[in-house]
């Protein structure tokens, strides 16, 4: 279906053009005035000059051919040139009507699918998950989901952290602390064990404590630098160990991740890219593409155009060991052979930009990716604490995921329980659905790239801009529709009949916004539009719900098309939470 906008510009146009003006001058907006009209038109000052005539008399003249207007109520010239306008309630119905019989809520599918990835997540193989990896799980999460219902070929890939020097620190920590183990007797050649010498809790302890060792001990650094580089070279034990730490903690990342209702379609890591490092350097060298610098192989990828100075990529240090970028551009490779994506997305923290600045460009100028490949960094901001700094935990640590979860849920549960409209059971499940909307509505309604206050207190209020007002607005919808069914009413077959109030012709006009705001939030990469604009919505629903009778209203057709309203209205909310990530549930 077109834009509702787009409905309007065509009878600009139009006038335009039969008053003797450019048609191209016809460009409408969404009101900045909106006590005066819905939607404006500002071509007549744009066209003053060219015309040599005092836009407000151009407005004039565009407005006259306004009059018979399908989709206008009220076009207006006001000084010095504006053309406000207002939509006409029938053609508002109507299109809610057709937006209601679309499956798609008349968001058009692409017209050619792009095979695009997403690589977000990124978390660290036997690390724990903390909360820098949130955001990048929740906007990722949402990107996926939100390309997706545009109608486009989405994998997301959580592109694990599985092959740097923190699996050397295991594995030296390991061997400290039992070197009669089998993985570590050079001599030996039978079977491994299949059940890992360790559980997850001992792994989380391992790695920190490893880690802050190797800070203090510069023999124990050098052991697990080399225990990295055999297990790289493919140590058998080593690689026996590996897919142990892999295995073990993988199941863990995905717990964490399902609490987030956040899932993958590809769990490949940086090991899966490995195998085609040794092909894609001896490519470099021989077309001359990279070169040595001081030991090191590099890429150059300054431009002419840079304003700042970026750095050659780093291919091969030069005691022969890879690195980051490396992997990254293999993982091109390998993309590239598997699925030939059009675009690839990277939801990562706004500070590697410029490691995927180099990627990048590397990755263009060497033709591992097509020129029209399109590769786009999507960075985060930090998530900050009250004090404005880095979330912390309250004795100033980094903070769990899970842990973070589990207190916003407890807070949760504590509101359901004491308005006691779900018995305990139910609160456990509703709390959690609730918790969640709270978390990723606090994050997904920022600019990513911006920084944010993580706010419990504010996130978790089912009062104003938050992720619990929408699912409170959502569940209000669902109890009246209940009761409507209730009282013998169908949902089925009903119409919207042209707005009765200006509470319902707001609500109208917000809901008509749907697949235009679905397009720039797509467009732009940026779900902070879908949840701007759903915040809109559920203001302008509740206004309506406040000053209307719905149910007590006699069951003539005036309900029918409050409900019909009502059952479109929810359907766009459930499909932009579901863009979000997270579900309503059905009572609270
Ligand atoms: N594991 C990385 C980190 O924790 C993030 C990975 C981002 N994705 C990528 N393709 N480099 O910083």
């Amino acid at each position: 279906m077109k834009q509702i906008i787009e409905f309007i510009t065509a009878e600009l146009e139009e006038a335009f053009e039969k008053a003797g003006y450019d048609r191209t001058l016809a460009k409408v907006t969404l009101s900045n005035r909106p006590d005066l009209c819905e939607f404006q038109c500002n071509g007549a000052m744009a066209g003053a000059k060219a015309y040599r005539k005092a836009p407000f008399l151009i407005a004039e003249d565009v407005v006259k051919h306004l009059k018979e207007s399908s989709c206008l109520a009220e076009a207006e010239a006001v000084k010095p040139g504006f053309i406000n306008l207002k939509l006409d309630r029938e053609f508002t119905a109507d299109f809610l009507n057709r937006m209601a019989a679309d499956e798609r809520l008349g968001l058009e599918e692409a017209k050619e699918p792009q095979m695009i990835i997403v690589d977000y997540g990124g978390p660290n193989v036997a690390k724990p998950l903390h909360v820098g990896h949130l955001r990048a799980a929740i906007i990722g999460e949402s990107v996926k989901r939100l390309c997706r219902k545009m109608g486009h070929k989405v994998l997301g890939d959580v592109h694990l952290g599985d092959w740097g020097y923190q699996m050397g620190l295991i594995i030296t920590e390991l061997k400290k602390r039992n070197p009669e183990l089998s993985y570590f007797d050079e001599a030996y050649e039978g079977e491994y064990p299949e059940e890992a010498p360790f559980t997850i809790s001992e792994l989380e302890e391992i790695y920190p404590a490893a880690s802050a060792y190797a800070k203090e001990h510069e023999d124990y650094r050098e052991e697990a630098l080399h225990a990295t580089w055999m297990l790289q070279k493919g140590h058998r034990g080593y690689a026996a160990l590996w897919k142990h730490i892999v295995r073990i903690s993988v199941a863990d990342i995905k717990k964490n991740y399902e609490r987030l209702n956040v899932d993958f379609d590809l769990w490949k890591g940086e090991s899966d890219a490995q195998k085609y490092i040794p092909n894609m350097i001896q490519g470099f060298q021989e077309k001359g593409q990279a070169y040595l610098d001081e030991g090191a192989l590099v890429i150059d990828v300054k431009e002419e155009t840079d304003t700042k100075e970026i750095p050659p990529c780093l291919i091969q240090k030069s005691d022969g060991a890879s690195l980051y970028g490396t992997t990254d551009l293999a993982t091109l490779i390998q993309r590239e052979e598997d699925y030939r994506p059009d675009k690839i997305i990277y939801v990562v923290d706004k500070r590697q930009e410029m490691h995927f600045i180099q990627v990048f460009r590397a990755a263009k100028k060497t033709g591992i990716v097509r020129k029209e490949t399109e590769l786009k960094f999507l960075g985060f901001g930090t998530m900050n604490g009250k004090d404005g700094k880095p979330f912390k935990t309250r004795e100033g640590g980094v903070m769990r995921l899970e842990n973070l979860i589990a207190e916003i849920n407890a807070e949760m549960y504590q509101k359901m329980s004491e308005s006691r409209i779900v018995d305990a059971k139910e609160a456990g499940n509703t709390s959690q659905m609730i918790g969640l909307s709270a978390i990723k509505y606090g994050d997904l309604s920022n600019q990513a790239a911006k920084d944010y206050v993580f706010d419990v207190d504010r996130f978790t209020s089912f009062e104003g801009n938050t992720g619990p007002y929408i699912l409170y607005t959502i569940v209000r919808m669902k109890s009246i529709l209940n009761k409507y069914q209730g009282q013998g009413g169908t949902l089925s077959g009903l119409l919207c009949t042209g707005a009765c109030s200006d509470s319902e012709k707001a609500l109208m006009l917000e809901a008509c916004k749907y697949n235009a705001v679905m397009e720039a939030a797509f467009a732009e990469i940026a779900p902070h539009k879908i949840c701007a604009y759903i915040y809109d919505l559920a203001n302008a629903f509740n206004r309506f719900y406040h000053e209307t009778k719905i149910l007590t209203e006699d069951a003539g057709e005036k309900q029918k098309s409050y409900i019909a309203l009502l059952v479109v209205t929810r359907a766009i909310l459930e499909s932009c939470i579901d863009v979000l990530g997270f579900d309503a549930p059905e009572r609270m």
